[in-house]
């Protein structure tokens, strides 16, 4: 295998590659600010200068001529050269800042050129603790600055699109977000207007931004130029805590990492998997966060009054078996697998003969090129394969409407609940496990608070057939002790416990994963199931049956310490 030499030390390479990419996948740390790996590559920050140099050859010979100590003769390049456009050859010479005097000065008078314009107003900006303008200039910067004079003034607080507020001040031109509407978004809406240090990018005049994909500029943008309108000032970065999660805003299942903070999400960004979503995730998936902090079912209600979870269970019990056969079972394209497979070894107990059902929810035309999909939920795949059956609402109330005297049992789809419930005939008996409060709750004979994804491992299986388990990102009331060994833990206070001091109690909802209630059902029917509530020996059982769940990854115990400024991949979230 060609080998390169960086620093001194030699590696290999097996295919074609930048130097800058190559370096950011074995963890050589060289800053940078305009390159992204999904994007086109203008070079135009220069803060990724190395010095390159190749063995010279004698010409007469072809061999490679010695150094007196029989080292390598290198022929240096006249100048420093961006490794984000070099590409690899072998027996490549590579000097960093690690081993070039050059190197460290071309990288200090880089981000004093940078900053001379530069607000330096971090201590009111969003991007400050996960900066790489900020990070970079504590690492490679100059001690202080020597410009004097009054800095460039440009537009400030410019609300671009419905999502992304522009501060052009502290724009440093990278074009990265300008490169993302044309390359990847593919809406063109951005472009950089004004020359020289009056340089920053704006839409045509009196267009908005209202990219679908806007919100992914605020990403990949590395200062805090471009801020997310929903999210300003809302958590500074070293208040959250992030847990890897997915969205489950369509079929897609793009990968997540969802932020928290007093046990409230306060927002989504995506995660890095190539296989999936790449590096982005869409607007609208994104800002659904709020559904899981506001009007939140918490606890049991029977007709809309306060219960205990016991008098709950055993009162569900009973009623299942009475009407026995005269259930109608409904899950839901958003609960988990684990949810819909026992909810279906339920059925098999109580009533075998009837059918499974889940309301899809296809949205037409909402699908586009990149990452959304017009079936907007997580898990119609996973429904499918364990043998659920689509119907609409109107069949479903139909169907009910010609048998009315029967109990509907209803599994996590609060958006058909809601178009349903009020069509419904009085007679029939209605259990529902929802996520967010019923609007017709007195019509419930009971309600029973469901976990999201973000309180309790789910697996669900996307449109092409993947199966992702997500572990748990937020507190609930009822969790045992093992269970918080998977949640994230906050940063090391002042002697080093992880201890999480941003959790507020008001916000920690006491609900339980459905499947966990189903298998106490079936105890308390006398008809256990054969099947473990704690979820790692479930998902063992489920791994081993079902033949869709075999590409799922079991999370790893979360990370003990969450925030270190010289993690590259934190730094540069690419
Ligand atoms: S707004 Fe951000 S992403 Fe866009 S050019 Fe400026 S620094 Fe780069
Ligand atoms: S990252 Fe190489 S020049 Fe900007």
């Amino acid at each position: 295998m060609p080998t390169i030499y960086i620093d001194g030390q030699a590696y290999t390479y097996e295919k074609p590659a930048k130097l800058l990419q190559f370096c950011l996948e074995n963890n050589i740390e060289i800053p940078f600010f305009c390159y992204h790996p999904a994007l086109s590559i203008p070079a135009n920050c220069r803060m990724c200068l190395v010095e390159t140099g190749l063995p010279v050859k004698d010409r007469q010979t072809g061999e490679y001529i010695r150094e007196a100590d029989g080292s390598l003769r290198i022929q240096w390049g006249p100048k420093p050269t961006p490794s984000c456009t070099t590409d690899l050859v072998p027996d490549l010479h590579v000097r960093t800042h690690r081993t070039s005097p050059t190197i460290v000065r071309t990288q200090e008078a880089v981000l004093e050129f940078i900053l001379l314009n530069h607000p330096l107003d971090c201590p009111i900006c969003d991007q400050a603790g996960e900066c790489p303008l900020q990070i970079w200039t504590y690492k490679y910067g100059p001690e202080g600055s020597r410009f004097e004079l009054e800095k460039v003034h440009k537009p400030k607080r410019v609300p671009l699109g419905p999502h992304v507020m522009l501060d052009a001040e502290r724009c440093i031109n990278c074009t990265r977000c300008v490169r993302f509407t044309s390359e990847i978004s593919r809406t063109h809406q951005l472009t950089m207007v004004q020359r020289g240090n009056l340089n920053y990018p704006i839409t045509a005049q009196g267009e908005p931004f209202d990219d679908p994909y806007s919100l992914n500029t605020v990403d990949i943008c590395p200062v805090g130029a471009l801020t997310s309108r929903d999210h300003r000032f809302k958590a500074r970065a070293w208040e959250m805590n992030y847990t890897p999660t997915i969205c489950t805003g369509c079929a897609r299942g793009c990968n997540a990492d969802v932020w928290v903070r007093d046990n409230l999400v306060m927002r989504l960004t995506p995660r890095k998997n190539l296989q999936v979503n790449g590096y982005w995730m869409c607007d609208e998936g994104r800002l659904d966060y709020k559904k899981y902090n506001e009007n939140r079912t918490s606890g049991v209600y029977a007709k809309g009054i306060p219960v205990s979870w016991e008098d709950a269970l055993q009162q569900i019990s009973a009623l299942l078996a009475r009407y026995g056969e005269e259930v109608i079972w409904v899950g839901s394209a958003y609960a988990s697998i684990e949810t819909l497979y026992v909810l279906k070894a339920l059925r098999d107990k109580v009533s075998p003969h009837a059918p499974l059902y889940y309301v899809p929810h296809i949205q037409a035309g909402w699908g586009d090129h990149l990452l959304r999909r017009d079936d907007r939920t997580p898990n119609s795949r996973g429904a499918e394969a364990l043998g659920y059956t689509a119907i609409s609402p109107d069949n479903l109330i139909q169907l009910i409407q010609a048998k009315p005297d029967v109990l509907l049992y209803w599994v996590e789809d609060d958006i058909a609940l809601a178009e349903i419930l009020p069509r419904l005939p009085e007679k029939t008996a209605i259990i529902a496990h929802t996520y967010n409060r019923s609007a017709n709750p007195e019509r419930l004979l009971y309600e029973v608070a469901a976990s999201t994804h973000l309180e309790s491992f789910a697996t669900f299986v996307n449109e092409d057939g993947l199966a992702q388990t997500v572990q748990p990102a937020r507190q609930w009331q009822q969790m045992k002790p093992t269970d918080w060994f998977y949640l994230p833990k906050s940063r090391l206070d002042a002697a080093g416990q992880a201890v999480d001091r941003w959790r507020n109690p008001a916000y920690i909802p006491d609900c339980l994963p459905t499947y966990q209630i189903l298998i106490s059902l079936a105890d308390r029917l006398k008809q256990p199931l054969g099947l473990s509530s704690e979820h790692l020996p479930l998902w063992e059982t489920l791994k081993a049956k079902l033949p869709f769940m075999q590409s799922a990854v079991y999370p790893k115990l979360k990370r003990k310490e969450i925030f270190r400024h010289d993690q590259l991949s934190f730094a540069i979230r690419v």
